[in-house]
């Protein structure tokens, strides 16, 4: 397993379909489904990334910008934004793709930490994550603010 590895290593990208049993009374999707295939999306790009299985320590504040229909087709995609010694901070984006256009319009967007956990159950170190852009530098830059305010209120 290498130790340094690039955001596009672990990029992530999953489609699912809504389906009647994904909805509510008014025929949008639950927001836990979605929260639900959030948590998958970012889980393995976050695994991809440490080669380890990683569990959720956060979710950072979930908005539900624009309704999900029963019928539409979701696409959601996972990125790392930074490594730290043993947690990642995810970037997990959802979109309904329009059928007639294949326009995608975001609905939902969040941030995430997973930790890679070893064999024995304990926490372990990741991988580096190497910036290649100078927008993979800002996201570092941004996730290290984001995670300095997250372990203040924990
Ligand atoms: C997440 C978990 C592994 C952290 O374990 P811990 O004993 O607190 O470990 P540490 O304090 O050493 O923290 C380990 C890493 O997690 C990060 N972390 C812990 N809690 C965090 C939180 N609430 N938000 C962001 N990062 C967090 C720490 O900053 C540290 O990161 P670093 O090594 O990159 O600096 C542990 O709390 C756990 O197992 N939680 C349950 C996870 C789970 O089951 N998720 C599925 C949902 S049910």
């Amino acid at each position: 397993m290498s130790d340094r590895k690039t955001a596009r290593d672990s990029f992530t990208e999953m489609t699912e379909l809504v389906l009647p049993q994904h909805g509510n009374v008014i025929g949008t999707a639950f927001g836990g489904t979605v929260l639900s295939w959030i948590d998958i999306c970012g889980a393995i790009a976050a695994q991809r990334h440490c080669n380890r299985v990683a569990v959720t320590a956060a979710i950072d504040e979930v908005s539900f910008l624009a309704p999900i229909r029963v019928g539409d087709v979701v696409v959601l995609t996972a990125r790392l934004n930074a490594a730290f010694r043993t947690s990642m901070e995810v970037h997990v984006e959802v979109k309904v793709e329009e059928a007639l256009t294949a326009h995608r319009r975001r609905c939902v967007d969040a941030f995430m930490t997973f930790v890679a956990i070893d064999e024995s159950g304990s926490t372990c170190p990741v991988p580096t994550l190497v910036a290649e852009s100078a927008d993979d530098e800002r996201r570092a830059a941004e996730a290290a603010e984001r995670r300095a305010a997250r372990l203040k209120k924990r």
